[in-house]
């Protein structure tokens, strides 16, 4: 039996006793009304509304190009199609590293804007003081470290991170780091699953992995890779649910063909 009743609105504190009693977290990321409900339906506990947008919606190669209005515009869509799970939005990159001013007014737009309950920040130590003026306004920043993909520049690469001793032993110092500052939970991206294990004992905080192994509280997916929507993107730590780039494919096929050979619409389809 579920801590929470089936209903009943998931806030941090829900997340905090998660941990506690040893539940896990399932979030994915939406960036529609349709998929957001059917996830609400399907008894998600949070939703992310990621920068990852940029990729599966808007087909960039990274997801530097994304704006905080068009972040908003795709966390307003998500927010009308959720009542139960615990909504949490990207801030984009360009809005928070370097001005904790301009953070705090791009969460607060976020968090006006939106109906979410939370945002969610890439990096450590070198955003410390943006991730403290969010938290000091009273809104719940989510970490993230590992891959971080707004740094993919100066990364060089999407491969796994943290696997040397030094950027692991940063990496656990950050993860303190944004606990004392009052982060409210973790995501850790594409690091060793005996890392991620290490972090998340070692932290009150919920963690939620992504190519972390199993031990973190809680697991996030791309929706887009969980359905199978791109017969080509392959990462060994996405687990396909569903094949639905062939689906589709086949089921607009079909259309297609019966448009041409005026298969469709019947008479029982027609007026
Ligand atoms: O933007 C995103 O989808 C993410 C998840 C991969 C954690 O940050």
């Amino acid at each position: 039996m579920s801590i929470h009743s089936e209903f009943k609105k998931i806030t941090t504190e829900t997340f905090k006793k998660m941990k506690v009693s040893g539940e896990k977290i399932s979030m994915l990321t939406a960036y529609d009304y349709t998929m957001a409900s059917l996830a609400e339906e399907a008894g998600i506990d949070a939703i992310l509304v990621g920068d990852s947008a940029a990729n599966v919606v808007a087909g960039y190669e990274t997801t530097l190009p994304i704006t905080l209005d068009q972040m908003i515009y795709h966390a307003q869509c998500v927010s009308r199609g959720i009542k139960r799970a615990l909504l949490v939005v990207d801030l984009p990159f360009g809005t928070y590293q370097s001005d904790p001013l301009q953070a705090y007014h791009s969460a607060v737009r976020i968090m006006k804007e939106t109906g979410a309950s939370a945002i969610k920040m890439e990096g450590g130590i070198e955003i410390k003081d943006s991730i403290e003026a969010i938290v000091k306004a009273g809104i719940p920043v989510m970490g993230h470290l590992g891959l971080t993909p707004q740094s993919i520049h100066q990364f060089g690469s999407f491969k796994l991170r943290a696997k040397e001793d030094a950027e692991a032993d940063k990496l656990i110092s950050d993860a303190k780091l944004l606990e004392e500052i009052g982060c409210f939970s973790l995501v850790l991206e594409k690091i060793p699953a005996q890392l991620a294990e290490k972090v998340t004992n070692e932290l009150d905080i919920i963690t939620i992995g992504i190519g972390a192994g199993n031990v973190t509280d809680g697991q996030v997916l791309v929706i887009h890779d969980l359905l199978g929507l791109n017969k080509n993107f392959k990462p060994k730590f996405a687990r396909k649910y569903l094949h639905l780039h062939e689906q589709i494919v086949e089921a607009v096929s079909n259309y297609v063909q019966d448009v041409k050979s005026q298969e469709f619409p019947s008479k029982e389809e027609s007026f």
